[in-house]
């Protein structure tokens, strides 16, 4: 019999981003029912959801129990993504100028987790898993717990709980759960955590399995550095962890088709790829000088990605006479030193401070190295967007960049990117360096590229990854 998986996530492409987990929830249901799952996407509608991929509303009086009163929401549905989604409509909770950073975030996902369960409720048919991801659905993991003892409905459903970021795990009061509709002492046990209440802590304690975004990630949350405070949790459930390395949406990450280029390539033919060069330090307005090397970010500027090794750096790449050309939105500070070191080298230097999807995919296209030194990083899509647009990232090896860039090694021609270890400036800019010295050899550069684009980071491998571990979690 055909598995059936809801999905549940705060985001998914292509209605709503702001990250990887945007990137991941939308494509993995598409990849789910390519391998023969049954899914359905669950995820809120926002403000900046756009009304085109909203194609009709499927449930106009979908009640939930909110605060003690019956709230009205509706469900639109949509195959935008390319499978079955049903996009949760509560006005006064998601409409908002940005999707998070509210003081009350964790209560607008706490209604995320009963509508998305009160919807299921609605449609019929419990599905066999609910694999949620992330601290937003951590209430569903503990909803989803309890009602399995009561109500029979429920009682074959389990759980699946992925982790893509450790380092957010949606802290509150534990005075607020009874208002958000948890009053029971098993609940209270669950997301209790150092005298308040986490729902990332209770999403890993009370779900059936749990998974990371990759394997090494998998293993780096049970220590002290990585495990945010939960290290000992993921310890003590580490035979119920493991780790699935995101796949990429080659639908919409593909250079040979990307309708944001100005000139396609391949791996078998580069050419279009110096056009997109050129079209990009055009769009800075920087001097086109096609033998210079353009590192690239695109990222979120926190402290997860490296940025204070990128500042420290980006000196040593000015003096080599490259580019850099960041796009990027996030801590104040960060912005202001990039449109400061723009100011200071406006030849060289290309900044876009804000979020632009049509730009990321040009930059991808028309750099020759992408910089990601994270302090951290569960898993990273842009490093594997990079290695299929012959980009080379240059990455910390940590996390899933760890797990899918090797190391160029000169002699045996073998590797994609360039990995250093320590977390410390000098060591990126020996990487910078050495990158720099194989772009000047131009048949090494090709193979480095070649290296990269005919890596297979395809969803099919992961999808078939999480069917394995969803019969897993059905036979446990
Ligand atoms: P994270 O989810 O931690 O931010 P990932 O590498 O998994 O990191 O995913 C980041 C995603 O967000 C990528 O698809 C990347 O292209 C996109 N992205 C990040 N910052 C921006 C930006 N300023 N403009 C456009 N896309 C961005
Ligand atoms: C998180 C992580 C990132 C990962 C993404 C998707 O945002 O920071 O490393 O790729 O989730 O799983």
């Amino acid at each position: 019999m055909t598995m059936r998986v809801a999905i549940i996530s705060a985001e998914a492409v292509p209605y709503s981003k702001t990250g990887g987990l945007g990137d991941v929830a939308g494509a993995l249901p598409k990849a789910l029912k390519a391998v023969g799952v049954d899914p359905l996407l669950i995820t809120p509608c926002y403000w900046q959801t756009k009304g085109e991929y909203l194609w009709n509303i499927a449930i106009d009086d979908l009640w939930v129990t909110w605060k003690g009163r019956p709230y009205h929401a509706k469900a639109f549905y949509s195959e935008a993504n390319g499978s079955p989604t049903f996009l949760i409509d509560a006005p006064s909770i998601f409409h908002r100028d940005s999707i998070y950073g509210y003081t009350e975030d964790y209560e607008r996902f706490a209604f995320l987790s009963h509508a998305a369960l009160a919807l299921l409720r609605r449609i019929g048919g419990a599905p066999d898993i609910v694999h949620l991801n992330d601290w937003h659905t951590g209430f569903a993991a503990v909803e989803l717990a309890s009602r399995r003892h009561g109500e029979d409905y429920w009682r074959r459903t389990r759980t699946v709980f992925s982790i893509h970021n450790m380092a957010y795990q949606g802290g509150f009061g534990i005075g607020q759960l009874p208002e958000l509709g948890f009053t029971s002492q098993f609940a209270r046990n669950a997301f209790s955590f150092n005298g308040y209440a986490s729902a990332m802590k209770a999403g890993l304690e009370v779900s059936d399995t749990l998974s990371t975004v990759s394997k090494r990630y998998s293993q780096e949350i049970q220590t002290g550095e990585f495990g945010y405070g939960l290290d000992w949790l993921t310890r003590k459930r580490a035979d119920r962890l493991i780790g699935i390395t995101n796949g990429v949406d080659y639908e919409v990450w593909n250079p040979a088709a990307d309708p944001e280029l100005p000139a396609h390539f391949s791996a078998d033919d580069l050419v279009g790829k110096t056009d997109c060069k050129k079209a990009l330090l055009e769009q800075f307005k920087l001097p086109v000088d096609l033998d210079k090397p353009v590192f690239a970010i695109v990222t979120r500027l926190t402290v997860q990605k490296g940025v204070e090794l990128i500042r420290q750096c980006a000196g040593d790449i000015l003096a080599l006479g490259a580019y850099f050309i960041a796009l990027g939105s996030g801590e104040g500070e960060s912005e202001r030193f990039l449109q400061a070191l723009r100011d200071y080298a406006p030849s060289q230097v290309g900044v876009y401070v804000g979020y632009n999807e049509k730009l990321a995919h040009l930059i991808e296209a028309g750099a020759d190295m992408f910089l990601m030194p994270s302090k951290f990083e569960p898993c990273g899509l842009n490093q594997m967007y990079s290695l299929r647009y012959g980009t080379v990232p240059i990455v910390r090896a940590v996390g899933g960049l760890d797990d899918t860039v090797q190391n160029w090694d000169a002699v045996t021609q073998t590797g994609n990117g360039f990995k250093f270890g320590p977390y410390r400036a000098d060591k990126l800019i020996e990487k910078i360096y050495e990158a720099g010295f194989a772009y000047a050899d131009k048949a090494a550069w090709r193979k480095i590229q070649r290296n990269g684009m005919s890596v297979d980071n395809s969803w099919e491998n992961a999808a078939r990854n999480y069917v394995d571990l969803y019969e897993w979690t059905l036979r446990n």
